[in-house]
């Protein structure tokens, strides 16, 4: 066992350091503010690789490892969480089952789009009444031989708007339950697809997240990835994937936050001394730095072990529970320790804490991720 990153890996966590902080940082606060999705930001990402970090090279992507992805993840968290969810959901929702799962002809004519950063993905499972409970899918696929008829809706999609290909899970055959779902692949534009409003959010505002409406679309059945009734099997198993994703982002959050407490608390002086000099302080430093280090070791380890092709489902579950858990505590003791000026948007911490929100709800709440976890120590 060796804790140390290669050279690769520093190279690639520097790299999205500097983008976060050259690309990212500038107008993060108004996209905020706004709700402007950073396409500009999304784009640049794409050519330099992040949005199909770990695909194979013959499919347009960068050939990394997850451990990368671990590090460009916390790097670019740490300054918009609103764009590293879509780099998140690219890589992990879409371009890995695309390359795990998918056909010849999928890989050619949609990862590699996708992997390349010329054309956003979105995944789309939750739906109005089916979001924890994932085997409850409203949205049906009905088989008429060489084509599906996809009628229903989806719910919080992210990239809802701004993606040109859509990984739908839908039901075929009801009574088969979880084995009568498929996974489809979607394109925006084909008749009676329809994106609908954006939702106004809490958090990562930056970011495009949609629901979704199928009328009568007709999707030809070489979209269907995998065998028919593979698509809740392909939706749990790309998820396992991207609970490593969203961990990351939100322990980039956290230590985003936690950055900035550190070098405020050295600059803001009280009582003759920077509060740095106070033990009250000094504690909630610690304990965020603590956390910190303890969520980072989970999301490498669970990265490793996708890496190793080990069974990493239980890993990154406990990975994404306990750095979102992270994430929102150390966000609100960085916005304290700001005191008046945490509660102030141009500070930053304000953000992060209503970013961190998210990541204890989307892909598996923290209950789903206990659920995941208790079921493999006790079976
Ligand atoms: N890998 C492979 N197969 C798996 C699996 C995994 N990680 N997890 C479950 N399965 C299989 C099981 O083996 C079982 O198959 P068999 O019957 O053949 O043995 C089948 O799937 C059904 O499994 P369960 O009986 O465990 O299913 P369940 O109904 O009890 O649900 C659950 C399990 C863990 C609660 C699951 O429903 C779940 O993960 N729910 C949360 C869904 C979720 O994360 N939603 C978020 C939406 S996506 C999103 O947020 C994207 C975004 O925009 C950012």
């Amino acid at each position: 066992m060796h804790f140390e990153l290669s050279e690769e890996h520093l190279m690639i966590q520097q790299a999205a350091r500097d983008f976060a902080q050259n690309e990212l940082k500038p107008g993060v606060i108004e996209r905020d503010e706004h709700q402007k999705f950073p396409a500009e930001q999304i784009k640049k990402l794409g050519e330099l690789g992040f949005l199909g970090m770990m695909v194979d090279p013959k499919y347009g992507g960068a050939g990394l490892d997850t451990i990368s992805y671990v590090l460009a993840m916390e790097e670019l968290s740490k300054v918009d969480a609103s764009a590293s969810v879509v780099v998140s959901v690219n890589n992990s929702l879409v371009c890995y089952g695309l390359e795990a799962y998918g056909s010849e002809e999928q890989k050619q004519k949609y990862l590699v789009p996708l992997a390349s950063g010329q054309k956003i993905g979105a995944f789309c499972l939750s739906e109005p009444e089916a979001g924890s409970d994932a085997t409850m899918q409203r949205t049906t696929a009905e088989d008429k031989g060489d084509y599906y008829l996809l009628n229903g809706t989806k719910n919080w999609i992210t990239n809802g708007g701004s993606a040109e290909y859509y990984i739908v899970i839908a039901q075929t055959d009801v009574a088969k339950g979880h084995r009568g779902i498929n996974a489809l692949i979607v394109e925006k534009g084909m008749p009676g697809f329809e994106v609908g409003l954006k939702e106004n959010k809490l958090g990562i505002r930056g970011s495009d997240t949609h629901s979704l409406m199928f009328t009568d679309v007709k999707v030809p059945k070489e979209n269907r990835i995998g065998e028919d009734g593979f698509g809740f099997k392909f939706a749990m198993k790309t998820l396992a994937g991207g609970r490593i994703g969203i961990a990351s982002q939100a322990l980039g959050i956290a230590s985003g936050a936690y950055e900035l407490a550190l070098a405020y608390s050295k600059e803001r002086k009280a009582f003759g001394t920077t509060i740095s000099n106070h033990q009250a302080i000094q504690f909630k430093l610690a304990d965020m730095a603590t956390e910190i280090e303890a969520a980072r070791l989970l999301c490498l380890k669970s990265a490793w072990m996708k890496d190793k092709k080990m069974d990493y489902a239980q890993a990154s579950s406990m990975a994404k529970l306990f750095a979102s858990e992270t994430a929102m505590r150390t966000t609100v003791e960085a916005v304290q320790i700001h005191g008046g000026y945490g509660f102030v948007k141009e500070f930053h911490v304000e953000r992060l804490m209503r970013d961190a929100k998210i990541t204890q709800i989307y892909e598996g709440t923290s209950e789903i991720q206990r659920i995941v976890i208790s079921r493999e120590i006790l079976k």
